[in-house]
């Protein structure tokens, strides 16, 4: 990504993203594993990882702070832009072709679900960035997310989703 780091030193900077690869890992782990601890009745061990994936989260935010890395909302805006585009043209299709060669079929399938959102997360920020350009904030209804594939949807939850076929009770509105 184009963005500079301003204030800290090559072998510090290096060592933030590091750390920032791995507290967010860290952060989405523990979630997984909360899901898992509750499907298996551990309450509590679920809140657990719940609590530490935040503190997680927290130590991430604080190393991404550190690198500079925080813009306003039309550059982050543009950042997104670039990581959802890049994954649609050339990390997903790349993936995805090994994925076939390899007939890794599992991978085929999680990587066409997250190709499939992306394209939709793509195009949502360039319409928000356009808003956020012009001073204003976006008007948005509800957004519905499959929790199956990730599908991404304005408005309402459709009766099936489009990319893995989940009933629309599968879908977490936000
Ligand atoms: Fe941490
Ligand atoms: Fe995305
Ligand atoms: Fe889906």
């Amino acid at each position: 990504m184009s963005y500079e780091v301003a204030s800290v030193r090559k072998m510090t900077e290096d060592n933030l993203k590091t750390a920032f690869a791995g507290e967010s890992q860290a952060h989405m782990r523990y979630l997984i594993f909360a899901k898992r601890a509750e499907a298996e009745g551990f309450h509590n061990v679920a809140r657990m990882f719940i609590a530490i994936s935040y503190a997680e989260q927290v130590h991430a935010s604080n190393h991404f702070n550190a690198l500079g890395l925080l813009r306003g909302s039309t550059d982050n805006l543009q950042m997104a832009i670039e990581g959802e585009t890049y994954e649609v043209n050339e990390m997903y299709p790349a993936f995805n072709a090994v994925a076939q060669l390899q007939e890794e079929k599992g991978a085929v399938q999680t990587i066409n679900f997250a190709l499939q959102a992306e394209k939709i997360h793509a195009s949502m920020y360039e319409k928000a960035k356009q808003a956020v350009e012009m001073s204003k904030d976006i008007q948005l209804g509800s957004v519905y997310i499959c929790d199956v594939c990730g599908y991404t949807v304005e408005g309402e939850a459709p009766d099936r989703c489009p990319v893995c076929g989940a009933s629309g009770e599968k879908f977490k509105k936000f």
